[in-house]
This record gives structure tokens, sequence and C-alpha cells, in this order.
């Protein structure tokens, strides 16, 4: 810029008696030189702002766990409290939808899936020559406006598929910030009426975004946006406050289990296979847990020192404050961030004085979410429902899994007999279609990460897997060995009951 000024300064003797080549030159340096200065004033700020930061009280902001004060949920005192009354002779006589995906008429799936390279290649070519179909919020916005029609032509189910899945329902929360038209899609795979959903969309999310998602959740009794909104940033407490914002919500109304998802995960199992397993747990949490791997130092720092959120450079940030030693005499664990915990467990999570000690203690070190259900999970004095009093690091009974609570939620992309076929993304597989015959077999429940617009096949056979799957329902028998050889299925006794 500074630049282009002195070069339009010297326009005029430009044309008359060109500059020469050292003119030109000096002319640059100047440009340089200011930026230079610039920038070293920019950089002295930031860290003018950043010590002072980090010198600031360091104190918990206490009315943001106003979520523990809800002491007794009373579910009849709630205003949207939704009755379903289902006529399941209803649903075994059609109400079957219909889900058009002309990209997928030219697709054979099932090969696909099978891992047969032709089939494979053929829609490797087809991706180059097409775009994948994507919903915008405003024709979400426009879509949603007759939405007897919408959920009709999107083939949402209307009806429970049977008496078993019910009696059973399940509760998701989505935390979302943008890409709304994957989110419609991982809701539709996952969308069946007797659960429950809980949308948590960002506060930096644009206003579009927002209202074409409460459109789309204005079309469903059991879909819905969490009632308060939080700025989510990485590595900060705010992540557990978003998924205390959206439990807050769930549990006014009535469900056996809460699984939290992202907008890029997929299910690799249909509503009657998740029902399935989750009966198996019989109240147990499905959270994974391990001490021996938080210890070394560079994880340790995160809850010796007290961190602060820097928003303006999107960052956390340590201080020179030590943490006190944390409450309860906890052991704290650490775990992967994907959790099916059962009711009682997140009643105990959102209402126990111990929870909110922990939680409180944990607002201002690095990463609590990585944390704070794990060491819940995992301390049975806490006596928190559903906890394991097992010993985490032990291994389980089939060798092949060898960290201890199986993944059962996510898939282990480290896993040695098979290599992301798709591109790694921050160490993170986002799955292309040569995953498929890999994906299709997994025992976990949910699958991270897809990219809508990468290798977008992948997600719509996915999608088409699930579908025939949910409609073949008992057709297809289901293989529960592995999830009964699970330690908290497989030892009742090692399962704090309070
Ligand atoms: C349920 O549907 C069946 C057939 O559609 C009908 O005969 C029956 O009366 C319905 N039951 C109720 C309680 O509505
Ligand atoms: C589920 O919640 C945990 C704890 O807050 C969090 O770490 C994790 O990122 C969440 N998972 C997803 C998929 O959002
Ligand atoms: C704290 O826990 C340890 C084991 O984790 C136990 O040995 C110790 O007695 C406990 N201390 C108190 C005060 O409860
Ligand atoms: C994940 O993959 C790693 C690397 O192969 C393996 O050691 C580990 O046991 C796997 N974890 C699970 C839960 O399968
Ligand atoms: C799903 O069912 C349709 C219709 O029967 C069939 O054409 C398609 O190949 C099936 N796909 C998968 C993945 O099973």
């Amino acid at each position: 810029m500074a630049t282009k000024v002195a070069e339009a300064g010297t326009g005029p003797s430009h044309i008359c008696s060109p500059i020469s080549g050292k003119d030109k030159r000096s002319v640059l340096r100047v440009g340089h030189r200011k930026k230079l200065v610039l920038f070293s004033i920019v950089c002295l700020v930031v860290a003018i702002k950043v010590l002072l930061f980090s010198l600031s009280d360091t104190s918990v902001p206490q009315e943001r766990l106003r979520y523990f004060q809800h002491r007794s949920i009373q579910p009849a005192e709630l205003e949207n409290a939704i009755q379903y009354s289902w006529n399941l002779s209803d649903s075994s006589s059609g109400h079957i939808p219909i889900r058009p995906n002309p990209n997928l008429d030219q697709m054979d799936c099932p090969a696909m899936l099978r891992g047969e390279e032709k089939a494979l290649q053929y829609s490797r070519e087809y991706m180059q020559r097409n775009e994948p179909t994507r919903i915008s919020n405003e024709d979400f916005i426009e879509q949603t406006k007759d939405c007897d029609d919408f959920r009709r032509t999107r083939g949402y189910f209307s009806q429970p598929l049977s008496k078993e899945e019910a009696d059973f329902p399940l509760a998701f929360s989505i935390l979302m910030y943008k890409d709304l038209h994957q989110i419609e899609r991982l809701l539709r795979a996952i969308y069946h009426p007797q659960n429950f959903y809980c949308l948590h969309v960002d506060l930096k999310a644009s206003e579009l975004t927002r209202q074409a998602t409460e459109r789309l959740a204005g079309c469903f009794p059991n879909v819905f946006l969490s009632s308060r909104s939080e700025s989510v940033f990485w590595g900060h407490i705010s992540i557990i406050y978003a998924e205390m914002a959206c439990i807050h919500d769930l549990l006014r109304h009535d469900w056996k289990y809460f699984i939290n998802l992202s907008g890029q995960m997929f299910p690799l199992h249909t509503n009657r296979e998740l029902v399935k397993i989750l009966q198996l747990y019989n109240g147990a949490n499905d959270i994974e847990g391990t001490f021996k791997r938080s210890q070394p130092l560079w994880l340790k720092v995160r809850q010796m020192f007290s961190w602060r959120l820097v928003e303006f450079l999107d960052t956390m940030l340590i201080t020179i404050f030590p943490k006190s030693i944390p409450p309860h005499n906890i052991t704290i664990y650490k775990g992967s961030n994907q959790v099916a915990m059962s009711r009682a467990f997140a009643e105990y999570f959102m209402t126990d004085q111990k929870s909110q000690d922990i939680v409180s203690w944990f607002a201002d070190t690095l990463a609590p979410d990585e944390y704070i259900w794990p060491t819940l999970n995992h301390n049975p004095h806490l006596l928190a429902p559903g906890s394991y009093s097992g010993d985490p690091e032990v291994k389980p009974f089939i060798a092949r899994v060898s960290i201890w609570l199986p993944l059962a939620l996510q898939v282990n992309w480290s896993w040695e007999h098979w290599d992301c076929q798709g591109k790694w993304v921050r160490e993170i597989c986002i799955f292309g279609v040569g995953d498929l015959p890999w994906l299709q077999q997994r025992p976990e429940l949910f699958a991270n990460k897809f990219h809508s617009n990468y290798e977008w096949l992948a997600y719509d056979c996915m999608e088409q897997l699930i579908f025939n799957r949910t409609i073949a329902g008992d057709k297809i028998s289901f293989d529960s060995s592995y999830y009964q050889s699970l330690p908290f299925v497989n030892d009742p006794t090692l399962v704090v009951r309070p």
C-alpha cells in the first residue's frame, strides 16, 4: 500500500523522466520500512495485551455454571413437553419414506461397500465430473415453509420402527457452527420421532445459519435449538458449557442414553442397533479414560497452571498462576471426546455438588472437555451412576482392542489394519470412498469425519447403507458379541450403581 502511494506520487515524473532503477529500489525500501514499523507496533500491542491477560484475575465466572442450579428436573412442568402416541401397527404397514438421490442412480453402492475397484474407480471419475448436491441456508428457509412437505420430500421417518425402539428413546446433542446442509443429513440419518435432538448453534455462527437452523428444528417436535448459546473455542470450557446447555434442555424429556455428536460424524449403525447396544450397556457409560497417557508433562501442564482464553487470538494462554489441588480427591483421567452416557449420569453431571465443584475447578484449565467426563467416570468414590470401578488401563479380553474401554463410539484412525483412504487433516482421516469397505463393518457407533464436499459419494453411500439397514429392521441379524465382551458389559460388578 505504502509502496503504491509512493509510486503513484512519482507518476508524472515516471512519464516525463523515467525513474532510475536505484530510485525505484529506495522507494520500495521506504515502503518496507513502514510495514516493518507497523508490524512491530502490532506485535508490541499484542504482547502487552497478552501480558495483561496472563496477569489478570483468573477466577472462574460463577454465573456460567448456572446450569447446575436445576437441582430437580420436573418433567411435568415443562412448557414444551412433547407427548407422542404411536400407533405401532401403522409402522409395519407402510410409512416408509422415499429418499431419491440422483447421484446414486449410476452408482453401485453395494459394490463400493464391498471394495470392488471398478465401482470405486467409476465413482471417483463421477465425482470429478460432478458437484455434490448441497442445500443452502436460503433453500432450507424456503423449503421449511411447509413442514409436512419438507419432512416428506426429505424422507424423514414419521413413526418409530419398532416397539423396542419406541420404548428406548435416545438423546443427541450436535454442536454446530456452519454447514447446516451436512448437519441436516446427519439429523435425517439418525432421526426417529421418539428420540430428542438438541442443536447448539455457536454464538459466532451467522444470523442466516441460526435462522435456517431454527426453521429446520421448527419442523419437528423433538428437535430444538439449545435455549442458551455459547461462543465455543477450542481448548476452552465453553465446549462443556455448550454440552451442558443441551443436556439441560434434553433432561426435560424422557430418554435413556445421551450421545454427543459433531456435524462431521455419521452413524455406522441403525437406531435399532444403537438401542440394542445401549440396552446391553445397562446403565453403564461408554466414556474412555486413561491415567497413564495423560502423564507427559506437556499434558500435565494443562492442569498445573491456570489458563485464559484470549478471544481475539482465538487461543488459550497459560498464566503464571498455579492451580490448586483438584477437589474431592479425584484422579484426573483423559479421554477421547466421544461419549454415550446414561440418563442417571447426565443428571448427576448436571446436579451433583461434587460434579459442580469438579467442573468449576476445571474451568480455567486447558481442554477441560477432554477430562471432565472421563474423570467423573473413573473415580468410583464419586458414586457417579454408571461409572467404572475397574482398572481403566487394563487391557480387555479381546486382544485386538488394546486400549481398555471400547472406543465403541469413534473409529480408531491408527488402527493397524487400515490406512486412511481419504485424506488426513490435522491427524484425522477424512473418509473417502475407499474407506467404505472398512467402515461398514466397524463396531463403533459413529464415524468421524466426513466432509460433504470431499469424496462425497462416500457419504451418499453410507446414507444409503444405513437407510436400507433401517428399513430392513429385524430382517438383518445383529451380532452383539463385540459389545458383550466390553469390560463394563462383561463384568457388571465393575459398574457403579449408587
Ligand atoms: C392403529 O392402526 C390400525 C391400522 O392402521 C388401526 O386399526 C387401529 O385402530 C389404530 N390404533 C389406534 C390406537 O389408533
Ligand atoms: C462431546 O463432549 C465432549 C465433552 O464436552 C467434547 O470433548 C467432545 O468434543 C464432544 N464430541 C463431539 C463430537 O462434539
Ligand atoms: C484419596 O484417594 C487415594 C486413592 O486414590 C486414597 O488412597 C486416599 O486415602 C484418599 N484420601 C482421602 C482423604 O480420601
Ligand atoms: C488403535 O490403533 C492403535 C494402533 O494400531 C492400536 O494400538 C490400538 O489398540 C487401537 N485402539 C483401539 C481402541 O482399537
Ligand atoms: C439399498 O436398496 C436399494 C433398493 O433396494 C438398492 O438399489 C441399493 O443398492 C441398496 N444399497 C445398499 C448400500 O444396500
